[in-house]
């Protein structure tokens, strides 16, 4: 190749010969080696040809180095230390003059249908932003394997011989097997029961006076919301309508990032500090050794641990409530339970309690009712919640803020870090600041249920923890749990849990990981990506420098030790039924506990927050009123006067009977007309009326026409309904106990009825008409012919009404 043999040049000599090609390539072989290189900052011109991923790779190498060397020491170190960390810098960064200064690989550029075209969008990430991204839809699609090959068959086995043994190559079945093999995961170790629908929340007016949380920005601003309703003791698939707190949590998609407010449809929790949730939980979930009773609190074990932890007693008398059994996930509160911390753009921080409030009113089912339910549809919140979005009739839910500053919290009779203790509204009102509308049911249950991960830790800029010592544990124990419950560290990247904010950081690795993190740098500081991923200083998440000095200890404050003061405000809060609701669900759960020394124990804590109460329950269960157990602590004990705002009778909502369902109860020789308009009106005011019969089938009606029963008093008892027409025809009802029974359940349950043709069915059935006074009841409308529009429309306000408490009577002589 050379002709320098032909002369008697020395090496210098065939140096200078080459020396325009070798200046230019000087070095080449380094940038084609990945181990060191020339110690000169003289870079080659050329690789030695215009290979394409050649002239990459010189771009990447020089484009990088060019960093390297702009970057010549850490800018921000000094400002690390002392008083200046207290405002961070924002990391110091150099913009490449290349693109291919921040890559991995200079073949980037080559393009394939799995890698793309190799077009950069610098600083995406583009495995979060929406879910459009990974909704799969099959249809005009062969089936194939996971890795994409056709299935010519997907009946048979690969069998050697028709009646042979089925071969071991036969990798098509055996990764349809191992898939469904592997198809569970574990389920929450609480919480495991739920129900999920997209939405969004609008802000009504700006709240930069107190947070720079994204969601409050701006009047109008509408943020992503993906909101989880769950019941907390039973597992998977366990009933909806058993007596239980219900799970709250909403994750706020904001443009700073995930958000999520994981709270409670009751404003306090059991227990003051997170050390004792294992204890609470393993004491209400199934008994260990006979795994018993299944999603329900009525056993010894929870009495047990509750009667030895007084500070549960406010929270047991919540449980106790109607609360504990709401209609629907549409009708119940919210509340963030633990005091929250909002921060504003000058660091400055107030105190806040977050509170839901359904707009369509807070209504809950009788326990008898619930417990039916349970049978009849255990499925009955997760179906109610599907099908009112189905219908375009989308929950909605106001979000209120109770604020007070730290020395207003000073300033109350209990202490705003106890979990156990609300804010009375009447200290502090409660302000309305937007509103959520749940409009989207998910594609897939698994995907998006119950992959989703909810964490209190999750809170963006404006939003910052109390050292309330419930949520300090919690901040830890959600990510924790969900490590295992989701496989791995890369959870957040399942597609629901993904944030719509950017993501970019140095973690990397671990099991399923989806994102590709182009190029050679994870860690920081770097200046071999110019610095980048850089830290956000001021403009980024700011903890509040809360400032504290004592001493390292295990204890609580002394105001935690108050346990009934507000269990008493609660009690005095309900309407009398709300109150007798209370005393019979104590009654139901003590009975079911066998060990009386326990029933005396709850009955000894009842007695300190009310006689009556107290007395009540003990006579239900048969037995004397112990002495009230005694206090935790000598100190004064708070008076509070009622507070309206904790009986749910106090929140009609203003939704009217949109989405009440209500059954129409028919035979043959029914009034078609009667029947058709009845069927007309309710649907027009949103209510979903049902054409109920004994058999699937037409009835026919006194003008010979056909009607089509929608479903069966079997397959759709009274339980499922929100009150009941009952349109007389050939009186053949009155002789059925199915038909008999749905009255007088409908009756037992409170409902509205509404007769028409007289009221027979309800003579036979034993149903009054008017409460034991001889007053009518509003709720029991009866019409000899035809209808009335005054006898409709007070059926209708009875049913946006939802109960009739006054008819209720113990025992229920129906
Ligand atoms: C120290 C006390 C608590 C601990 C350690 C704790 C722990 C947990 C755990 C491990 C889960 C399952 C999470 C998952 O697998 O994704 C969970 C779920 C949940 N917790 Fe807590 N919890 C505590 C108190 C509370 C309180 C006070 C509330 C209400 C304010 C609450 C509300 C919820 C909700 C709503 C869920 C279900 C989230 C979902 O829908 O997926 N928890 N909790």
């Amino acid at each position: 190749m050379s002709n320098s043999s032909k002369t008697n040049d020395s090496k210098v000599s065939k140096k200078d010969k080459f020396s325009d090609t070798y200046k230019d390539t000087a070095g080449a072989g380094s940038v084609l080696s990945t181990v060191s290189g020339p110690s000169t900052n003289q870079p080659p011109k050329t690789l030695g040809s215009d290979d394409p991923v050649k002239q990459r790779l010189l771009d990447k190498t020089l484009g990088g180095q060019e960093l390297a060397e702009k970057i010549s020491s850490n800018l921000n170190k000094p400002h690390e230390y002392g008083e200046a960390s207290r405002t961070p810098l924002t990391g110091a960064i150099v913009e490449p003059t290349s693109p291919a200064a921040g890559s991995s690989t200079s073949s980037e550029i080559i393009a394939s249908p799995k890698t793309g075209e190799g077009i950069l969008f610098p600083g995406s990430n583009p495995t979060v932003d929406s879910l459009d991204r990974v909704r799969v839809d099959s249809s005009n699609q062969p089936l194939t394997t996971n890795q994409g090959v056709r299935i010519a068959d997907n009946q048979h086995s690969l069998k050697i011989g028709l009646r042979g043994p089925t071969a071991l190559e036969d990798f098509i079945l055996r990764e349809k097997i191992t898939h469904f093999d592997h198809e569970r995961i574990p389920e929450r170790v609480v919480h495991a029961r739920g129900s999920a629908a997209h939405g969004y929340f609008e802000s009504y007016r700006a709240l930069t006076e107190f947070t720079t949380a994204a969601p409050f920005s701006a009047e109008g601003k509408r943020t992503p919301v993906f909101t989880r309703f769950s019941t907390v003791a039973g597992e998977r698939g366990s009933a909806d309508t058993v007596r239980d707190v219900r799970g709250f949590a909403v994750k706020f998609y904001t443009d700073q990032g995930n958000w999520d407010l994981v709270g409670n449809n009751i404003p306090v929790f059991f227990i003051q500090d997170a050390m004792k949730f294992p204890d609470l939980v393993h004491s209400v979930k199934p008994e260990p050794h006979h795994a018993m009773p299944q999603a329900s609190s009525a056993h010894d074990t929870f009495w047990d641990f509750v009667s030895l932890m007084p500070e549960s007693t406010h929270m047991l008398l919540w449980q106790m409530s109607d609360r504990a059994i709401p209609r629907s996930y549409r009708t119940m509160q919210g509340f963030g339970v633990h005091t929250f911390r909002l921060v504003n753009a000058e660091g400055q921080s107030v105190f806040c309690k977050f509170h839901w409030t359904p707009l369509a009113g807070t209504h809950s089912l009788v326990w008898d009712e619930a417990a039916k339910i349970i049978g009849a549809d255990p499925d009955f919140h997760r179906r109610d919640l599907w099908e009112a979005i189905e219908a375009g009739a989308f929950p909605e839910y106001e979000l209120g803020l109770q604020i007070f500053t730290e020395d207003t919290a000073n300033t109350f009779p209990f202490d705003v870090l106890d979990p156990t203790k609300l804010v009375p509204e009447e200290l502090v009102p409660i302000t309305p600041v937007g509103k959520m509308v749940l409009n989207r049911n998910t594609d897939n249950f698994f995907a998006e249920t119950e992959q989703v991960a909810f964490c209190t830790a999750h809170v963006v800029p404006g939003i910052d923890f109390s050292n309330d010592p419930l949520l300090q544990g919690r901040i830890h124990s959600y990510v924790d749990t969900q490590i295992s419950r989701l496989g791995g560290a890369n959870f957040h990247e399942i597609p629901i849990n993904s944030p719509v904010a950017q993501v970019h950081n140095n973690q990397r690795d671990g099991m399923h990981r989806q994102a590709i993190n182009r190029g050679r740098v994870n860690y920081e500081p770097n200046s071999l990506a110019g610095g980048c991923p850089f830290q956000a200083g001021m403009s980024g998440y700011k903890s509040y420098p809360e400032p504290i000095a004592e001493d390292k200890v295990r204890g609580n404050p002394e105001l935690f030790s108050d346990h009934y003061s507000q269990a008493r405000l609660f009690w005095q809060s309900q309407s009398p039924a709300e109150q007798i609701h209370i005393i019979n669900a104590f009654r139901f759960e003590l009975t079911r506990v066998q060990t009386p020394a326990i029933r005396a124990r709850v009955l000894s804590l009842l007695v300190n927050v009310n006689e009556l109460l107290a007395g009540s329950v003990a006579d239900g269960l048969g037995i004397e009123l112990p002495p009230a157990m005694p206090l935790a602590s000598n100190l004064p004990i708070p008076t509070y006067p009622p507070s309206p705002a904790l009986s749910l009778l106090t929140r009609p909502g203003t939704t009217g009977i949109a989405t009440r369902r209500v059954a129409l109860l028919i035979s043959n020789g029914i009034d078609q007309k009667c029947v058709s308009t009845l069927y007309e009106d309710l649907l027009k005011d949103g209510a979903v009326p049902r054409l109920v019969g004994t058999r699937l089938g037409k009835v026919t009606t006194a003008d010979g026409a056909a009607l089509d029963i929608e479903i069966t008093l079997e397959a759709g008892p009274s339980v499922l309904y929100d009150g009941v027409i009952i349109v007389q025809g050939d009186g053949s009802l009155q002789h059925n106990a199915d038909a008999l029974d749905f009255v007088r359940q409908q009756y037992r349950h409170c409902k509205p009825i509404y007769s028409i043709g007289g009221g027979i069915l309800l003579a036979v059935a034993g149903v009054p008409s008017t409460f034991a006074d001889g007053t009518p009841d509003p709720a029991v409308i009866v019409d000899q012919e035809k209808i009335q529009d005054a006898s409709l429309t007070q059926f209708k306000n009875a049913l946006a009404g939802h109960r009739s408490f006054e008819r209720e009577k113990d025992p229920c002589p129906v």
